[in-house]
Protein backbone atom coordinates (compact mmCIF):
# COMPACT_ATOMS: atom_id res chain seq x y z
CA UNK A 1 0.00 0.00 0.00
CA UNK A 2 1.28 3.62 -0.81
CA UNK A 3 2.83 5.41 2.48
CA UNK A 4 0.35 8.85 3.64
CA UNK A 5 3.35 10.17 4.61
CA UNK A 6 6.89 9.50 4.60
CA UNK A 7 9.94 10.94 6.40
CA UNK A 8 14.03 10.98 5.45
CA UNK A 9 16.89 11.40 7.59
CA UNK A 10 19.80 13.53 5.86
CA UNK A 11 23.25 14.27 7.60
CA UNK A 12 25.45 17.29 6.92
CA UNK A 13 29.30 16.38 5.56
CA UNK A 14 32.55 18.23 6.08
CA UNK A 15 35.38 17.93 3.56
CA UNK A 16 38.02 15.97 4.76
CA UNK A 17 40.22 17.47 1.55
CA UNK A 18 38.85 19.84 -0.64
CA UNK A 19 41.20 20.42 -3.40
CA UNK A 20 40.52 23.01 -6.13
CA UNK A 21 41.43 23.12 -9.94
CA UNK A 22 41.19 26.15 -12.13
CA UNK A 23 37.93 27.17 -13.12
CA UNK A 24 36.88 25.53 -16.29
CA UNK A 25 35.00 26.83 -19.46
CA UNK A 26 31.86 26.55 -17.76
CA UNK A 27 32.40 28.17 -14.66
CA UNK A 28 33.03 25.20 -12.36
CA UNK A 29 35.92 24.16 -10.70
CA UNK A 30 37.56 20.46 -11.06
CA UNK A 31 37.81 19.52 -7.67
CA UNK A 32 39.12 16.63 -5.36
CA UNK A 33 36.58 16.47 -2.61
CA UNK A 34 37.16 13.58 0.20
CA UNK A 35 33.35 13.65 1.49
CA UNK A 36 32.49 12.54 5.15
CA UNK A 37 29.16 12.70 5.95
CA UNK A 38 28.60 13.62 9.94
CA UNK A 39 25.99 12.97 12.15
CA UNK A 40 23.53 16.32 11.85
CA UNK A 41 20.50 15.46 10.31
CA UNK A 42 18.12 17.61 8.61
CA UNK A 43 14.35 15.63 8.77
CA UNK A 44 12.30 16.01 5.32
CA UNK A 45 8.41 14.99 5.59
CA UNK A 46 6.66 14.42 2.46
CA UNK A 47 2.94 14.19 2.50
CA UNK A 48 -0.08 14.24 -0.29
CA UNK A 49 -1.11 18.12 -1.04
CA UNK A 50 -3.23 19.95 -3.74
CA UNK A 51 0.38 21.78 -4.93
CA UNK A 52 3.89 21.76 -4.07
CA UNK A 53 4.43 23.17 -0.92
CA UNK A 54 7.40 23.85 1.34
CA UNK A 55 7.65 24.46 4.83
CA UNK A 56 10.55 24.57 7.60
CA UNK A 57 10.80 24.39 11.41
CA UNK A 58 14.12 24.90 13.52
CA UNK A 59 16.33 27.70 15.25
CA UNK A 60 17.12 28.86 11.65
CA UNK A 61 13.86 28.54 9.41
CA UNK A 62 13.42 32.22 8.56
CA UNK A 63 16.90 32.08 6.48
CA UNK A 64 15.39 29.26 4.25
CA UNK A 65 14.10 30.25 1.04
CA UNK A 66 10.72 27.95 0.63
CA UNK A 67 10.09 29.12 -2.85
CA UNK A 68 11.63 26.41 -6.12
CA UNK A 69 15.07 28.11 -4.98
CA UNK A 70 15.17 25.28 -2.17
CA UNK A 71 16.60 22.19 -3.44
CA UNK A 72 13.79 20.27 -1.87
CA UNK A 73 11.66 22.17 -4.08
CA UNK A 74 13.57 21.24 -7.43
CA UNK A 75 14.11 17.57 -6.65
CA UNK A 76 10.25 17.16 -6.05
CA UNK A 77 9.64 18.80 -9.47
CA UNK A 78 13.03 16.90 -11.18
CA UNK A 79 11.07 13.66 -9.87
CA UNK A 80 7.69 14.80 -11.20
CA UNK A 81 8.58 15.68 -14.31
CA UNK A 82 10.88 12.63 -15.14
CA UNK A 83 7.85 10.33 -14.44
CA UNK A 84 4.82 12.51 -15.97
CA UNK A 85 3.40 13.18 -12.78
CA UNK A 86 1.96 16.28 -10.80
CA UNK A 87 4.19 17.52 -8.06
CA UNK A 88 1.20 17.67 -5.40
CA UNK A 89 3.20 17.22 -2.14
CA UNK A 90 3.68 19.29 1.20
CA UNK A 91 7.24 19.47 1.98
CA UNK A 92 8.61 19.74 5.32
CA UNK A 93 12.15 20.26 6.45
CA UNK A 94 12.88 20.49 10.22
CA UNK A 95 16.41 22.20 9.97
CA UNK A 96 19.28 20.78 12.42
CA UNK A 97 22.17 21.55 9.70
CA UNK A 98 23.47 25.20 9.83
CA UNK A 99 22.26 27.18 6.59
CA UNK A 100 25.00 28.28 4.05
CA UNK A 101 26.97 27.06 6.31
CA UNK A 102 29.46 24.61 4.15
CA UNK A 103 28.09 21.70 5.37
CA UNK A 104 25.59 21.00 2.24
CA UNK A 105 22.26 21.75 4.11
CA UNK A 106 20.60 22.80 1.09
CA UNK A 107 22.24 19.46 -0.94
CA UNK A 108 21.13 17.36 2.13
CA UNK A 109 17.19 18.62 1.87
CA UNK A 110 17.84 18.10 -2.33
CA UNK A 111 18.81 14.32 -1.66
CA UNK A 112 15.97 13.66 1.27
CA UNK A 113 12.79 15.18 -0.87
CA UNK A 114 13.75 13.21 -3.55
CA UNK A 115 14.17 9.99 -1.56
CA UNK A 116 10.69 11.03 -0.10
CA UNK A 117 8.95 11.52 -2.69
CA UNK A 118 10.47 8.62 -4.62
CA UNK A 119 8.93 6.44 -1.49
CA UNK A 120 5.54 8.49 -1.43
CA UNK A 121 4.82 8.03 -5.24
CA UNK A 122 6.14 4.41 -5.06
CA UNK A 123 8.54 4.93 -8.04
CA UNK A 124 10.83 2.60 -6.90
CA UNK A 125 13.68 4.29 -8.89
CA UNK A 126 16.82 2.44 -8.71
CA UNK A 127 19.83 4.18 -6.92
CA UNK A 128 21.42 4.93 -9.83
CA UNK A 129 18.04 7.04 -11.55
CA UNK A 130 17.96 8.99 -7.87
CA UNK A 131 22.10 9.90 -8.34
CA UNK A 132 21.62 11.04 -11.85
CA UNK A 133 18.79 13.62 -10.61
CA UNK A 134 20.89 14.55 -7.64
CA UNK A 135 23.84 15.60 -10.07
CA UNK A 136 21.96 17.64 -11.97
CA UNK A 137 20.26 19.22 -9.13
CA UNK A 138 23.91 20.52 -7.50
CA UNK A 139 27.84 19.09 -6.66
CA UNK A 140 27.25 18.36 -3.31
CA UNK A 141 23.74 16.05 -3.39
CA UNK A 142 24.64 12.99 -4.80
CA UNK A 143 27.06 12.75 -1.74
CA UNK A 144 23.88 13.55 0.40
CA UNK A 145 22.34 10.57 -0.50
CA UNK A 146 24.96 7.91 0.03
CA UNK A 147 26.86 9.68 2.72
CA UNK A 148 29.54 7.97 4.66
CA UNK A 149 32.49 8.59 2.74
CA UNK A 150 33.62 9.37 -0.66
CA UNK A 151 35.80 10.97 -3.51
CA UNK A 152 33.96 13.23 -5.54
CA UNK A 153 35.51 14.24 -8.74
CA UNK A 154 34.36 16.41 -11.76
CA UNK A 155 32.62 18.85 -9.96
CA UNK A 156 32.27 16.93 -7.40
CA UNK A 157 29.32 15.13 -8.09
CA UNK A 158 30.98 11.74 -9.35
CA UNK A 159 31.66 9.45 -6.49
CA UNK A 160 33.47 6.34 -4.86
CA UNK A 161 33.10 5.15 -2.05
CA UNK A 162 35.46 5.44 0.42
CA UNK A 163 36.55 2.87 3.44
CA UNK A 164 36.11 4.65 6.93
CA UNK A 165 38.12 2.13 9.64
CA UNK A 166 37.01 3.94 12.63
CA UNK A 167 34.88 6.87 14.33
CA UNK A 168 36.06 10.95 14.01
CA UNK A 169 34.75 13.20 16.50
CA UNK A 170 34.03 16.71 15.21
CA UNK A 171 33.02 19.96 16.66
CA UNK A 172 31.58 22.36 14.10
CA UNK A 173 31.53 26.33 15.23
CA UNK A 174 29.05 27.97 13.38
CA UNK A 175 29.34 31.64 12.28
CA UNK A 176 26.32 34.36 12.43
CA UNK A 177 25.12 34.43 8.87
CA UNK A 178 26.34 32.02 5.75
CA UNK A 179 28.74 32.78 3.08
CA UNK A 180 27.45 32.65 -0.56
CA UNK A 181 29.72 29.47 -2.40
CA UNK A 182 29.77 30.98 -5.42
CA UNK A 183 31.27 34.15 -4.35
CA UNK A 184 33.74 31.84 -2.03
CA UNK A 185 34.62 30.35 -5.44
CA UNK A 186 34.85 33.52 -7.29
CA UNK A 187 37.06 34.93 -4.15
CA UNK A 188 39.62 31.57 -5.08
CA UNK A 189 39.46 32.49 -8.48
CA UNK A 190 40.87 35.78 -7.61
CA UNK A 191 43.34 35.12 -5.39
CA UNK A 192 44.47 32.59 -7.48
CA UNK A 193 45.11 35.35 -10.90
CA UNK A 194 48.44 34.94 -12.71
CA UNK A 195 49.15 31.88 -10.68
CA UNK A 196 49.35 28.09 -12.06
CA UNK A 197 46.69 26.40 -10.24
CA UNK A 198 47.49 22.46 -9.92
CA UNK A 199 45.06 19.86 -10.94
CA UNK A 200 43.55 18.93 -7.81
CA UNK A 201 44.05 14.91 -6.30
CA UNK A 202 43.67 12.93 -3.46
CA UNK A 203 45.90 12.98 -0.89
CA UNK A 204 46.88 9.22 -0.60
CA UNK A 205 47.84 10.03 2.92
CA UNK A 206 44.68 11.40 3.78
CA UNK A 207 42.76 8.12 1.86
CA UNK A 208 45.04 6.11 4.31
CA UNK A 209 44.24 7.54 7.88
CA UNK A 210 40.16 7.18 6.68
CA UNK A 211 40.63 3.49 5.94
CA UNK A 212 42.58 2.80 9.29
CA UNK A 213 40.75 5.25 11.17
CA UNK A 214 43.65 7.12 12.50
CA UNK A 215 42.63 10.49 13.91
CA UNK A 216 46.33 11.86 14.53
CA UNK A 217 46.78 10.89 10.79
CA UNK A 218 43.70 12.23 9.49
CA UNK A 219 44.14 15.46 11.30
CA UNK A 220 47.88 15.94 9.64
CA UNK A 221 46.23 15.36 6.12
CA UNK A 222 42.92 17.88 6.30
CA UNK A 223 43.09 20.62 3.58
CA UNK A 224 40.63 23.15 2.11
CA UNK A 225 41.94 25.11 -0.72
CA UNK A 226 38.41 27.22 -0.21
CA UNK A 227 39.76 28.19 3.29
CA UNK A 228 42.71 31.58 1.94
CA UNK A 229 39.27 32.72 0.14
CA UNK A 230 36.48 32.33 2.96
CA UNK A 231 39.26 33.70 5.38
CA UNK A 232 39.38 36.97 2.79
CA UNK A 233 35.60 37.10 2.66
CA UNK A 234 35.21 36.34 6.71
CA UNK A 235 38.69 37.69 8.74
CA UNK A 236 37.34 36.75 11.91
CA UNK A 237 37.03 33.12 11.12
CA UNK A 238 40.77 32.87 12.01
CA UNK A 239 39.99 33.70 15.39
CA UNK A 240 37.31 30.88 15.77
CA UNK A 241 39.93 28.37 14.42
CA UNK A 242 42.33 29.63 16.94
CA UNK A 243 39.82 29.38 19.74
CA UNK A 244 39.51 26.24 18.59
CA UNK A 245 43.10 24.65 18.17
CA UNK A 246 43.69 26.39 21.99
CA UNK A 247 41.35 24.36 23.18
CA UNK A 248 42.70 20.84 21.93
CA UNK A 249 41.92 20.42 18.72
CA UNK A 250 43.81 17.91 16.86
CA UNK A 251 43.23 20.03 13.44
CA UNK A 252 40.95 23.06 12.18
CA UNK A 253 39.67 24.24 9.12
CA UNK A 254 36.78 25.72 7.27
CA UNK A 255 33.92 23.26 6.44
CA UNK A 256 33.58 23.49 2.55
CA UNK A 257 32.80 27.50 1.52
CA UNK A 258 32.11 28.12 5.28
CA UNK A 259 31.61 30.31 7.31
CA UNK A 260 31.32 27.29 9.65
CA UNK A 261 34.59 26.04 11.17
CA UNK A 262 35.02 22.11 11.41
CA UNK A 263 37.65 20.55 14.65
CA UNK A 264 38.95 17.39 14.95
CA UNK A 265 38.85 15.79 18.34
CA UNK A 266 40.61 12.75 20.01
CA UNK A 267 38.05 11.72 21.57
CA UNK A 268 34.35 12.43 22.31
CA UNK A 269 35.26 14.20 25.69
CA UNK A 270 37.77 16.15 23.96
CA UNK A 271 35.46 17.01 21.74
CA UNK A 272 32.56 17.74 24.36
CA UNK A 273 35.61 20.50 25.96
CA UNK A 274 36.27 21.92 22.48
CA UNK A 275 32.76 23.10 21.66
CA UNK A 276 32.63 24.37 25.12
CA UNK A 277 35.67 26.75 25.23
CA UNK A 278 34.33 27.58 21.18
CA UNK A 279 30.72 29.10 22.42
CA UNK A 280 32.13 30.45 25.87
CA UNK A 281 35.10 32.33 23.38
CA UNK A 282 32.43 34.25 21.85
CA UNK A 283 33.91 33.68 18.43
CA UNK A 284 30.84 31.85 17.49
CA UNK A 285 27.31 31.68 17.52
CA UNK A 286 26.75 28.27 18.52
CA UNK A 287 28.78 24.90 18.41
CA UNK A 288 28.21 21.51 17.70
CA UNK A 289 29.55 18.38 18.26
CA UNK A 290 29.25 15.43 15.76
CA UNK A 291 30.52 12.21 14.86
CA UNK A 292 31.80 10.23 11.39
CA UNK A 293 31.07 8.33 9.43
CA UNK A 294 27.36 9.16 9.36
CA UNK A 295 24.77 6.85 6.70
CA UNK A 296 23.18 9.10 3.80
CA UNK A 297 19.50 9.50 2.98
CA UNK A 298 17.60 7.18 5.04
CA UNK A 299 13.83 6.70 5.22
CA UNK A 300 12.53 6.52 8.91
CA UNK A 301 10.18 3.65 9.72
CA UNK A 302 6.41 5.08 10.16
CA UNK A 303 6.39 3.35 13.88
CA UNK A 304 9.57 5.32 14.57
CA UNK A 305 9.91 8.58 16.59
CA UNK A 306 13.35 8.86 16.51
O1 LIG B 1 26.73 22.66 -7.94
P1 LIG B 1 26.22 23.73 -7.07
O2 LIG B 1 24.92 24.34 -7.58
O3 LIG B 1 26.13 23.35 -5.64
O4 LIG B 1 27.29 24.90 -7.11
C1 LIG B 1 27.04 26.16 -6.59
C2 LIG B 1 28.08 27.12 -7.15
O5 LIG B 1 29.36 26.82 -6.58
C3 LIG B 1 28.30 27.05 -8.64
O6 LIG B 1 27.39 27.89 -9.32
C4 LIG B 1 29.72 27.52 -8.80
O7 LIG B 1 29.78 28.92 -8.70
C5 LIG B 1 30.39 26.97 -7.56
N1 LIG B 1 31.03 25.66 -7.80
C6 LIG B 1 32.20 25.61 -8.54
N2 LIG B 1 32.80 24.40 -8.75
C7 LIG B 1 32.29 23.26 -8.23
C8 LIG B 1 31.12 23.29 -7.45
C9 LIG B 1 30.51 24.51 -7.24
O8 LIG B 1 32.68 26.64 -9.01
N3 LIG B 1 32.92 22.12 -8.45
Amino acid sequence: MAPAQVRVRVPAKVNAQLAVGAARPDGFHDLANVFLAVGLYDEITVTHADELRVTCSGPDAGEVPLDTTNLAARAALALAERHGIEPRVHIHIAKDIPVAGGMAGGSADGAGALLACDTLWSLGSSRDELLAICAELGSDVPFSLIGGAALGTGRGERLTPLGVGGEFHWVFAVADGGLSTPTVFREFDRLAEDTDVPLPVADPALLEALRTGDTVALAGALANDLQPAALALRPSLADTLAAGTAAGALAALVSGSGPTTAFLAKDPASAARIAETLLASGTCRTARVATAPAPGATVVPQDSTT
